[in-house]
C-alpha cells in the first residue's frame, strides 16, 4: 500500500509566530486520519498547507506522489478541499452551485458527473432546493459533494460536521467510510472523540506540535494510563474525596458512574481498594478524551 501523504518537518511563520513546528506526518492510501487538537493548534493552517493552498516555509514531502514544494499544482488538481465554514453560494440551488463549480474545473460531462454526486450524497431529491435553506446536515453534504466533484484521491476535510445532529454526522461519516473502501484517502479535522473513534488513524496537533499519532490502540497504550469505572451510592462525595488522593489523575461523572484515571497503576489500584466495600470497580480502556487531557497536560508542563 502506497502512502497518499508523506510529508516532514512542515514549518510555517506569520509574522514572527511559529503556527507549526516540525510537523511530520504519513497517510497509507485508503484511510481515514483524524486530525484533532485544541483551537488554534494549526489544524486548519497545516491542511492549507497539504494541499497547495499555502507554501510551508521549510519541510519536504509528497501528496499523492507529487512533490509537496516543487509540484503544488498536481496535489491541488486531486485534492478535494472542504472548508472550515460553509463556503458555497446560498442563494444558489444545490444544484446550480455544483454546475458552476464543474465549470471552475472544467469537467467534460459535467452533467453526468453532478447526477452522480447528488445521488451519491441523497441530495438528488433536494437538487432545486437553495444551498441556503438546507439543513446544516445537508448543507455539509452539499459541501462534501463540491469537493467530490472532480473525483479528487485525497480529501482534507476541515471539521465538517461542526454543529451537525448525530444522526447525520452518523450518516456523513457511513459515507466517508464509502469513500475510503474506493482508496480515497481522507484527513478531516474534529473535536468530537465519537468522530476520532472512527478513524483508522489519528494525528493529535497541540499549538503547532504534532504530540501523538498512529492508530488508536497505539496511542491509548503509549500513554499508560489506566482507567476504573466506579458505580454505587453518593457518586459525587466519592468523586470529591478522591481528587486529593494518590495516583488519581482525571476523574469524568458519566450520570451515576465515576471514571478514575490515573498512570501509577498499583498506587491507583490501592486509593481504589480502599473504597471497594462501598463501590463497585470495573477496569476500562482509558477514553480519548483523556488520552488527551493527558498529553496537552504533559506538554503544558514541560514548557511547550
Ligand atoms: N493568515 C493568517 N495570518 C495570521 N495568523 C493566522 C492566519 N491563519 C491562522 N492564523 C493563526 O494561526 C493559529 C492557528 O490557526 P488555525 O486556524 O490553523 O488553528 P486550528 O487548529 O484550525 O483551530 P480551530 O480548531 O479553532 O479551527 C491561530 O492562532 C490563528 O489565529
Ligand atoms: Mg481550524
Amino acid at each position: 500500500m502506497s502512502n497518499a501523504i508523506e510529508v516532514r518537518k512542515l514549518n510555517k511563520h506569520f509574522g514572527n509566530r511559529q503556527i507549526v513546528k516540525d510537523l511530520s506526518l504519513t497517510i497509507e492510501q485508503g484511510k481515514i486520519c483524524g486530525f484533532l487538537g485544541p483551537n488554534g493548534s494549526g489544524k486548519t493552517t497545516s491542511i492549507r498547507m497539504l494541499c497547495g493552498l499555502l507554501r510551508p516555509d521549510s519541510g519536504t514531502g509528497h501528496c499523492l506522489g507529487h512533490d509537496l514544494i516543487d509540484n503544488y499544482p498536481a496535489i491541488k488538481k486531486q485534492t478535494g478541499y472542504m472548508t472550515q465554514h460553509f463556503s458555497l453560494w446560498k442563494k444558489l440551488t444545490v444544484r446550480a452551485n455544483l454546475t458552476f463549480l464543474a465549470r471552475l474545473h472544467m469537467l467534460s460531462a459535467a452533467e453526468k458527473r453532478i447526477d452522480a454526486v447528488l445521488e451519491q450524497m441523497g441530495l438528488t431529491q433536494r437538487q432545486y432546493q437553495l444551498a441556503g435553506n438546507l439543513s446544516g446536515g445537508w448543507k455539509q453534504r452539499l459541501a462534501l459533494a463540491a469537493a467530490l466533484l472532480h473525483q479528487p484521491r485525497l480529501l482534507l476535510l476541515d471539521e465538517p460536521t461542526a454543529g451537525v445532529d448525530p444522526n447525520a454526522r452518523r450518516e456523513f461519516w457511513h459515507i466517508l467510510h464509502q469513500l475510503a473502501e474506493q482508496g480515497i484517502t481522507i484527513l478531516v479535522s474534529t473535536h468530537y472523540m465519537d468522530e476520532a473513534e472512527r478513524c483508522h488513524q489519528l494525528a493529535y496537533l497541540c499549538w503547532g506540535t504534532l504530540l501523538a499519532t498512529g492508530d488508536i490502540p497505539s496511542i491509548i497504550a503509549r500513554q499508560n494510563l489506566q482507567t476504573w469505572q466506579v458505580r454505587g451510592e453518593n457518586i459525587h462525595r466519592l468523586e470529591n474525596t478522591l481528587r486529593s488522593k494518590p495516583g488519581i489523575q482525571y476523574l469524568t461523572r458519566l450520570g451515576n458512574v465515576l471514571h478514575v484515571t490515573g498512570n501509577q497503576g498499583d498506587v491507583t489500584e490501592q486509593t481504589l481498594r480502599a473504597y471497594s466495600n462501598h463501590y463497585q470497580l470495573t477496569s476500562v480502556e482509558t477514553g480519548l478524551e483523556d488520552i488527551f487531557s493527558h498529553l496537552l497536560n504533559k506538554y503544558e508542563q514541560q514548557g511547550g
